[in-house]
């Protein structure tokens, strides 16, 4: 029966307006201001290999089981999870998973607003011709310079919040499609000529080599979670956002190809991000490990020396910008659509009240870069790389380890043979052990490992 029910919050035009839709919630800071940082401090290219090992096989077989779910509970993740554990006779226990997805959502949304408008003022510092010709140091004071005013980070996260709730009050799939055809394809142009550029002026051959020389000395089992987390992150996985948009996905859509290249095109853009940005760090003698700035203390030297920088440099950071927008409706549509499923609110009530509750949050991401940098919470780290650490590292993972158990293990067989409809049965086969087993097995080595790994070291004598 559930098959034949569509969502009361709409159905996408066609399947490659999923695919638009998904990859506008993947795409996003994570593939372009993230990616490159993390591998950045995590010594590059052992780090880049994990992350990609972690994709295949863990991120792809995680992310069919999630459109899957979503797809055939036609409902808020929370909703979708109740119903088909029900369907399969299962504890009712399940909906907690579609719980915690929602509010790792909520939290991630809280600090990414922040990021997002770090971006928005960049537009303007770029078309303003600031850097035109700018060095290193400008470029790193302009930025610190950001970071030490509160007033304008919040004016900027307000704006970016605003924004995400005023699409999210309208309904996702009203005008996010239109808007995704063309700023993604526009965010690929601009990527390439800033690849041209590295390719052209900056330390390419050092570059690429740090992305993509393998040294595992480097390697550490706190940056193995880190890459596992950061698949999560960057596909949109273990908190419902893509099971959200797979409730709103037509019918006869094949999920198996679709998921793939929605991975590829993330997976492309985050390789090519890197791509354009190390070069630059090597070329003027920066920092790979800079932190989460280096996207901003880096692109804007490339931009004041490119021919038409300023224009490119201004357009890229509104794509940026936009990127971050489609990625953060899809944060927080699992709860708004709860909320609106339950009856508590409409639409409209529902994302003003979650918009401000996030926005309020997002205050101690603002004043853990200047007067609260010192306050620590989780592990010794700040506000903002505290939510960071437990979302990215353990809420997504933990969440993707769930669905995966939930999609291979709990659901009926007939149900997820139905759903994925694939062509092949070897195919078939492979996804079935790779979510029963393979990528549970991945998620809970590494996590446990590294978390506990002082407590097990102790246990066995070592
Ligand atoms: N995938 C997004 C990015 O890479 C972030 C995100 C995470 C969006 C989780 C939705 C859910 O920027």
């Amino acid at each position: 029966m559930a098959a034949e029910k569509q969502s009361i919050h709409g159905v996408w035009g066609s399947r490659w307006i999923f695919i638009l839709a998904a990859t506008g919630s993947a795409v996003g800071l994570g593939n372009i201001w993230k990616f490159p940082y993390i591998a950045g401090e995590n010594g590059g290219g052992a780090f880049v290999l994990v992350y990609l090992l972690c994709i295949a096989i863990v991120g792809i077989p995680i992310m069919m089981g999630e459109v899957l779910i979503g797809r055939r509970g036609r409902n808020s993740p929370i909703n979708a999870m109740r119903a088909l554990a029900l369907e399969a006779q299962a504890s009712p226990f399940w909906k907690y998973v579609g719980w915690m997805g929602a509010i790792a959502g909520l939290l991630i949304l809280s600090y990414y607003s922040v990021i997002a408008g770090w971006a928005i003022i960049y537009i303007f510092r770029l078309g303003s011709g600031q850097f035109e010709s700018a060095d290193a140091a400008t470029v790193q004071n302009a930025f610190d310079g950001l970071l030490a005013d509160p007033i304008m980070l919040t004016a900027l996260h307000t704006l970016f919040m605003v924004m995400t709730m005023v699409v999210v009050a309208r309904g996702v799939n009203r005008g996010l499609e239109a808007a995704i055809r063309i700023l993604m394809p526009a965010l690929f142009v601009l990527l390439a000529i800033l690849l041209g550029y590295s390719v052209t002026s900056g330390a390419f051959e050092q570059g690429a080599k740090f992305l993509f020389d393998f040294d595992f000395s480097k390697l550490s089992s706190e940056s193995i979670l880190i890459a596992l987390g950061h698949a999560f992150f960057t596909l949109s996985l273990g908190m419902g956002a893509i099971m959200v948009y797979g409730a709103y996905m037509p019918k006869k859509a094949s999920i198996g190809s679709t998921v793939l290249i929605v991975a590829g095109m993330d997976t492309l853009v985050a390789l090519v991000a890197g791509l354009a940005i190390f070069p630059i760090v090597f070329a003027n003698n920066m920092e790979p490990g800079a932190g989460p700035g280096l996207l901003f203390v880096t692109l804007p030297i490339a931009f004041g020396q490119m021919p038409g920088g300023m224009i490119f440099g201004s357009l890229f950071f509104l794509l940026v910008t936009f990127a971050a927008w489609s990625s953060s409706i899809s944060l927080i549509e699992p709860l708004v659509a709860w909320v609106v499923e339950k009856g508590l609110m409409n639409r409209n009530k529902a994302a003003l009240l979650l918009g401000v509750i996030t926005w309020s949050l997002g205050l101690g991401t603002v004043v853990s870069f200047n007067v609260g940098s010192d306050v620590s919470f989780l592990m010794g780290k700040n506000f903002f790389d505290s939510l960071d650490y437990l979302t990215a590292n353990i809420m997504l993972p933990l969440g993707g380890l769930l669905v995966a158990i939930f999609a291979g293990w709990t659901m009926k067989r007939t149900t997820v043979e139905k759903e994925l409809n694939m062509a092949s049965y070897g195919v078939y086969a492979l996804w079935t052990i790779t979510v029963r087993l393979i990528s549970p097995a991945a998620v809970i080595v590494v996590m446990i490992w590294t978390l506990f790994q002082e407590q097990i070291k102790a246990m066995l004598g070592w």
